[in-house]
């Protein structure tokens, strides 16, 4: 590791656009500018081999006054009147190992600029850090502490990226509860446009906020061709970040669309905010339930804005520089952190066909005055001894990890969207769930349960019965949860990526590194790569999982989106892996899947997650059973990465190498158009022979109409040769590469 500082001084160097520092990766490709204007605002601009990522765009901070307004806290914005104080540049190179992930090794290599801006109106200072990668940056304020700064409230950030022409983007509405979304495709112009029909959508908590609102990550391309991502690193004790776009109609900020289940909160004093140009946007934080923004204490600072570029598609999916900007491992003993692979009681839940809850027979329950034991069973009730057993069995056979259960818990009778906070304990197991003999069975297969905790959104009292329910899990050795926040938020009013439902998510990351409990969760915010700082975070949910295809279904393309947007922050439980796809097959759902098996297949690789789940049921896996080989095979944790084709909602290609070993996994997924892929294996030892097997989607294969066609064939390769693979339109191929 080396941090060498190489010049202090005021104004290092001056350039033209009177941009008073400028900053080059290491290799040149990007350069950043940053300086005051004539008001006094920080401004910056970004190129990439000379030409533009964005413009110059204002950085700044508006505050809130608070009602307890006393000395040290007020409203004078972090907007202009600034000078600056201060400049410093230095270098940073150093290799990390991950616990888990993608390769072995990770570079971290940048240029940073530090520029110490003062406000003499207001004797305060704050400081802009940029760091400046070969493949995109990454900047945030900070907050020293100081007698005329120490606490204040945020009224927006307003962190400006100007666009340098009418990109296309791939986009999510901005909301402040879901990102379960279907993604748009659309010129920035027409964001806008799209938005209505964008949000018609059924979640069980939406909050949109602006005509023009998008989600981070943002996935963009130029008219000629350089791909621009611009999402957020480190998001802690601080709101998850969306984009408002100021196009050729916007006449002020937060338009109040509203819609869904939660009403807009407005913000307590309207924004004087000078509107940029058209194509910028403007950052734009989750409210907590008052409305205000964040809370903070000096000394803090803001998670880091990121901006990701490059003319090569591949790059966005190798980039590393969100993890890079989080903080090393803070978990000293990480042995018990695995890789997983599971199945579990939960796919005949999702479709429809069996139930969480174990009666029928109340239209309400209160968890102190039920008695269990005399309640009538439905009789559809998943989560019982025998079904989780056969589960159980099924894992043990096939190389499973683990077996999810969920509904093993009293409470499901009446879960979700009731605003009632005591729904859930996590302690009590249902009657027909006998917790100490099944964990018994399991682990004397080599089988572990994997823990389920809905906490239906009531945040307070999953943090009031936590440690409970963690003891429980150690007294029975589980070592992975898997969370969950449906609905809205309980208390009413907060959202699910404010700055107070964050500091719950790092709660619980944090309540179950100490029980040594790796954790997976649904619906809480999007990750921005704290899954460094905390490996035991091994996956999430975050996006519109595998769940959507039982619910009206995924469009083909949307897993050749997720790896360029949500899988950006860190991987995702996108629970891959139906064979039989068309649910009325055997429910009676009439949803349908828009993947073919050998597309399902390719997921195990082209979704990157330590964390993998063979979804649907052991009885359909049992009919294709050669097909299923490959999930016993597939690995999930990896020395090596090389994305060979991409394009963002068109198809990707990865080859990864399976940790500790010579073997390598290759996963090619695509949209409803099918790829042909070419894929050289020059990435073979050199010598040395594999044994290869293909799982391809047969000639008439087609996602809706012969989803079931495929191939298998084996043959002996090296390095040099190469394989000729066509993928039915939404379909794809996954291979094996066993070294001799
Ligand atoms: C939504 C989650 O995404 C899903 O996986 C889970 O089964 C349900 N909530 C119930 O917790
Ligand atoms: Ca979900």
């Amino acid at each position: 590791m080396k941090r060498i500082l190489l010049l202090t001084s005021l104004a290092f160097i001056i350039c033209h656009l009177s941009f008073s520092a400028s900053v080059k990766s290491p290799n040149g490709n990007i350069e950043l500018k940053f300086s005051v204007d004539n008001t006094g605002r920080p401004v910056y601009e970004m190129t990439y081999k000379g030409r533009e990522v964005i413009k110059p765009s204002h950085l700044g901070l508006e505050l809130a006054k608070d009602k307890h307004a006393s000395k040290g806290m007020d409203e004078t914005n972090l907007i202009d009147g600034f000078t600056i104080a201060k400049e410093e540049t230095s270098t940073f190179d150093e290799t990390w190992r991950p616990v888990w992930g993608e390769t072995a090794t990770i570079r971290n290599h940048y240029n940073e600029l530090a520029a110490t801006l003062s406000q003499p109106t207001t004797k305060r200072e704050i400081l802009i850090r940029f760091r400046v990668y070969d493949d995109g940056i990454g900047f945030r304020y900070e907050f020293p502490q100081q007698q005329e700064l120490v606490y204040f409230l945020i009224q927006e950030e307003r962190t400006e990226f100007a666009m340098a022409g009418d990109h296309t983007a791939w986009w999510l509405p901005g909301d402040y509860d879901t990102q379960e979304q279907v993604t748009q495709e659309t010129k920035l112009s027409e964001i806008r446009g799209r938005m209505k029909e964008a949000v018609n959508w059924g979640n069980s908590s939406v909050a949109v906020f602006s005509e023009t609102g998008v989600q981070t990550s943002l996935q963009m391309k130029s008219q000629d061709g350089l791909y621009i991502n611009i999402h957020e690193a480190a998001c802690q004790d601080y709101a998850t970040m969306h984009l408002e776009l100021v196009d050729a109609e916007t006449k002020a900020f937060t338009t109040k669309l509203g819609g869904g289940s939660n009403a807009y909160t407005p913000n307590p004093k309207p924004s004087t905010y000078p509107l940029p140009k058209p194509f910028t946007f403007v950052s734009h934080l989750t409210p907590d339930a008052t409305g205000l923004k964040g809370a903070m204490q000096t000394p803090c600072e803001t998670p880091w804005r990121t901006v990701m570029v490059s003319d090569d598609a591949r790059d966005m999916l190798a980039n590393n520089l969100i993890l890079n900007l989080n903080e090393p491992c803070k978990i000293e003993d990480t042995s018990w952190i695995h890789p997983t692979k599971y199945c579990g009681v939960w796919w005949e839940m999702i479709v429809g066909k069996s139930t969480w809850n174990y009666t029928d027979d109340f239209p309400s329950i209160k968890l102190d005055q039920i008695d269990w034991s005399s309640v009538k069973p439905n009789g559809r009730h998943a989560a019982n001894n025998e079904k989780v057993k056969r589960y159980i069995d099924f894992a043990a056979k096939n190389g499973l990890d683990e077996v999810l259960v969920e509904g093993w818990n009293v409470g499901w009778e009446d879960w979700a969207n009731m605003w009632k906070r005591d729904v859930f304990d996590f302690v009590t197991p249902y009657p027909d769930f006998d917790i100490k003999m099944l964990n018994e069975y399991a682990h004397s297969k080599g089988v572990k349960i994997l823990m389920h905790h809905e906490t239906s959104s009531s945040s307070q009292n999953y943090e009031r019965h936590i440690k409970e329910a963690y003891e429980l899990m150690n007294k029975y050795g589980y070592d992975a949860v898997k969370t969950g926040y449906v609905g809205d938020i309980i208390p009413r009013g907060d959202h699910h990526y404010s700055q107070s439902m964050n500091n719950h998510y790092l709660y619980v990351i944090k309540e179950a590194a100490k029980h040594h409990i790796m954790v997976n969760s649904h619906e809480a915010t999007r990750p921005t790569g704290l899954c460094r700082t905390w490996p035991n975070l091994v996956g999430g949910e975050s996006a519109r999982g595998t769940e959507y295809e039982a619910f009206g279904g995924s469009n083909p393309d949307h897993t050749c989106i997720l790896p360029f947007t949500r899988l950006q922050g860190g991987p995702m439980d996108y629970t891959p892996g139906i064979f039989v796809t068309k649910l009325s097959e055997w429910s009676d759902n009439t949803s349908w899947a828009r993947i073919t098996i050998a597309g399902s297949l390719a997921l195990y690789l082209t979704m990157y997650s330590p964390l993998q789940m063979a979804a649907d049921l052991p009885e359909n896996y049992e009919k294709f059973d050669d097909a299923f080989q490959f999930i016993r095979d597939v690995a999930c944790d990896w020395d090596d990465s090389r994305y060979l084709e991409a394009e963002p909602g068109d198809y990707i290609t990865v080859a990864r190498k399976a940790k500790g070993t010579d073997n390598w996994f290759i996963g090619g997924k695509c949209d409803e158009n099918g790829h042909k892929s070419v894929v050289k294996l020059d990435f073979l030892d050199k010598g040395r022979k594999y044994n290869c097997t293909i799982y391809a989607d047969a000639k008439d294969a087609h996602y809706d109409t012969n989803p079931q066609a495929y191939t298998i064939t084996k043959r002996v390769v090296k390095a040099g040769d190469v394989l000729k693979l066509t993928e039915a339109p939404g379909g794809g191929f996954a291979v094996s590469l066993i070294a001799q």
